[in-house]
C-alpha cells in the first residue's frame, strides 16, 4: 500500500543520520515504488544552502551509504523532490517563513497538506523545534490532514529530563502524533520475537517461571567509540543502549499476550511490564551491576587505544563503556526469573542475542554419561551477526553405551528468505508516512524504561571511580561480569 501524499521534512538534513539512514531508506522505498505518488521533502538547515548543493550533498551520501545499487533515475526522482529551507528554533521569524513556503510547495505538489516531521538533530533541539512547530501551527491537525513529529534518540538522559519531554511535546501534540524511534525495533528478527511466541502453539506454554531458568540478553559491539567521543563520554554504555535497545528485546520477550495486534494493545503491554521491572534501591543497583572501560588493544588487526584517550573524552573520564545489570520483574509470569542484560563496545566480537536458559530435566538418570557436555537448553534469538533462531538440546551420541552430546537446531533467516539488504529504518519510516505507530515508543514506556535504570545512575554517578573496572579492549569485557552470573550458580552464554 502506497502511504497518502505527504510532505517530509528533515530537520538536521545536513546531517550525518540524514545522509547515512533518511535518505538512503527514502530511496528504498521510492525503489520497491513504497513511496506516496504525491510527495515532497523539505530539508532545514540552520544555514540555508542552494537546493542543487543540498541534492548535491544528499547524493554523495546516497552514494556512499546505499544499501543496494543506486539507480540514477530513481535517485534523481527523489532528489528532485527535495527543497533546502532555512529555518533555525532561535528566530521565529524563520519558522513562520517556513510555514509559508511549505503551504506554497504543499500547493504546487498536491501533497494534501499531510506532513511527517522528522527529527534527525541532536536531543537538545527536540523540544525548541517542536514549541517552535507548535507556535506557527505547522502540527496542528485540520482539514483532514494529519501531522506527525518522528523524535529521535536519545529521548532524555534520565527519568526526569524524559518526563519534562514528554510533558513539553504533549502540550503541542497528541500522542499519535508522536513517533518516537528506537532502530532496534526496525530490525526484522526483533520483531520477528511476537510471531515466534504468539504465532506458535509450543513455545507460550512453557514460556514462564515454571520453566525457564533465567534470561540474557546480550548486545556486544566491537567499535570502540570513535568520533563520537563527547556524544558518549556524556551518555555511557547504559543510558546509550539499555533503557531503549536493550529494554526493546526485553519487553517483547517478557510482555504478556496482547489481545489485538495493534498499537494501543501491543504498546500497552509492552509499557506494563516494563512498569513491572523491579525498581532497585541504590545499593541493590550498586550489587546487581558491573561497569567497566576500555583501555588500549587489539580487535583483529586493528589497535584501539584507551577509551580516555579518545579525542574528546576527558582525560579522567569514569564514563562505562561496558554495562551489565540483573533485573527482575514483579510479575506472576516472572518472580524469580532474573534477567541479566550486558552490552559494551570494543569487544572481541559483536553480538547481539535473547538467549532464553530452560530449567534442567529435574532429575537424571543419566548419571554415568558426559555430563559436562550436557547441553544448556538455550533458545537463542540471534540478531547479529545471524539473523536466526537457534535451539539447543541433547542427543545421545550414536554407539552401544549411553551418552549424551549437546547439538543444536538453526533457524536461519537468510536460508529461507531472500530480502534486499535494508537500512533496517525502511519500515519505520514507511509505518510513520501511513500512520502505524505499533513499532514506536510510547511515552509510559519510555519513562517505565528509565525508572528502572535510574537507580543505576544514580549509584555509579554516586560512586564515581570506585567499581569501574578495566577491560582490554578486544576481550569478554571486565572479569567481574561473569562474577554477577557466577554467584547465582549462573554463567554467560559462551559462543562455540
Ligand atoms: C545506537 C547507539 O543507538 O545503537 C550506538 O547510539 C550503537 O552507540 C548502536 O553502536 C547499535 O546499533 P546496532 O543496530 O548496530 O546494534
Amino acid at each position: 500500500k502506497k502511504p497518502d501524499p505527504c510532505t517530509f521534512v528533515i530537520f538536521g538534513v545536513t546531517g550525518d543520520l540524514t545522509h547515512r539512514l533518511v535518505i538512503p531508506s527514502l530511496y528504498n522505498l521510492a525503489a520497491t515504488n513504497l513511496l506516496p505518488d504525491s510527495f515532497c521533502v523539505v530539508g532545514v538547515a540552520r544555514n540555508g544552502m542552494s537546493n542543487d548543493n543540498l541534492r548535491e550533498s544528499l547524493m554523495k551520501g546516497l552514494r556512499q551509504f546505499a544499501t543496494r545499487n543506486v539507480d540514477e533515475a530513481i535517485a534523481r526522482k527523489l532528489l528532485e523532490c527535495v527543497t533546502c529551507v532555512e529555518a533555525d528554533p532561535k528566530d521565529p521569524a524563520s519558522f513562520d517563513k517556513m510555514r509559508d513556503q511549505i503551504n506554497k510547495l504543499e500547493a504546487a505538489r498536491k501533497t494534501g497538506g499531510n506532513r511527517l516531521f522528522y527529527l534527525a538533530t541532536p536531543p537538545n533541539a527536540f523540544a525548541p523545534i517542536s514549541r517552535e512547530l507548535g507556535r506557527t501551527g505547522l502540527l496542528a491537525e485540520e482539514n483532514g490532514a494529519w501531522r506527525r513529529l518522528v523524535v529521535e534518540k536519545p529521548f532524555g538522559t534520565d527519568l526526569a529530563s524524559a518526563k519534562a519531554l514528554n510533558a513539553e511535546l504533549l502540550k503541542i501534540v497528541d500522542e499519535h502524533q508522536i513517533y518516537r524511534i528506537d532502530h532496534y525495533l526496525g530490525k526484522e528478527t526483533v520483531q520477528n520475537i511476537l510471531v515466534l511466541r504468539f504465532a506458535n502453539g509450543m513455545f507460550e506454554p512453557i514460556w514462564n517461571r515454571n520453566h525457564i531458568d533465567h534470561i540474557q540478553i546480550t548486545v556486544d559491539e566491537k567499535l570502540g567509540v570513535g568520533h563520537r567521543g563527547s556524544f558518549y563520554d556524556a551518555t555511557g554504555a547504559l543510558r546509550d543502549m539499555v533503557p531503549n535497545h536493550l529494554f526493546q528485546l526485553l519487553s517483547l520477550v517478557a510482555m504478556e499476550p496482547p489481545a489485538r495486534f495493534d498499537a494501543y494493545t501491543v504498546r500497552s503491554e509492552k509499557a506494563e511490564v516494563l512498569a513491572a521491572v523491579q525498581t532497585q534501591s541504590e545499593e541493590e543497583a550498586l550489587k546487581n551491576s558491573v561497569r567497566g572501560q576500555y583501555v588500549g588493544g587489539k580487535i583483529g588487526d586493528t589497535k584501539i587505544e584507551d577509551y580516555r584517550k579518545t579525542e574528546d573524552v576527558k582525560p579522567g573520564s569514569t564514563t562505562e563503556t561496558y554495562a551489565a545489570i540483573k533485573l527482575t520483574i514483579d510479575n506472576w509470569r516472572w518472580a524469580g526469573v532474573p534477567f541479566y542484560l550486558r552490552t559494551g563496545k570494543a569487544l572481541g566480537i559483536k553480538r547481539t542475542e535473547v538467549a532464553i536458559k530452560f530449567k534442567q530435566a529435574p532429575f537424571s538418570m543419566f548419571s554415568c554419561t558426559a555430563v559436562d557436555r550436557l547441553s544448556q537448553n538455550y533458545l537463542i534469538i540471534s540478531i547479529e551477526p545471524t539473523e536466526g533462531i537457534t535451539l539447543q538440546f541433547n542427543t545421545k551420541v550414536p554407539g552401544p553405551t549411553i551418552s549424551i552430546d549437546g547439538v543444536e537446531m538453526k533457524f536461519r533467516y537468510k536460508d529461507y528468505f531472500k530480502a534486499e539488504p535494508s537500512t533496517g529504518y525502511e519500515t519505520l519510516i514507511y509505518d510513520c508516512m501511513i500512520g502505524d505507530n505499533i513499532l514506536f515508543q510510547r511515552a509510559d514506556s519510555v519513562e517505565a524504561g528509565w525508572q528502572a535504570v535510574q537507580p543505576f545512575l544514580d549509584a555509579w554517578k554516586k560512586a564515581g571511580a570506585k567499581g569501574l573496572e578495566n577491560y582490554k579492549a578486544g576481550s569478554e569485557g571486565p572479569a567481574e561480569a561473569d562474577e554477577l552470573l557466577t554467584r547465582d550458580g549462573r554463567h554467560w552464554r559462551k559462543l562455540g
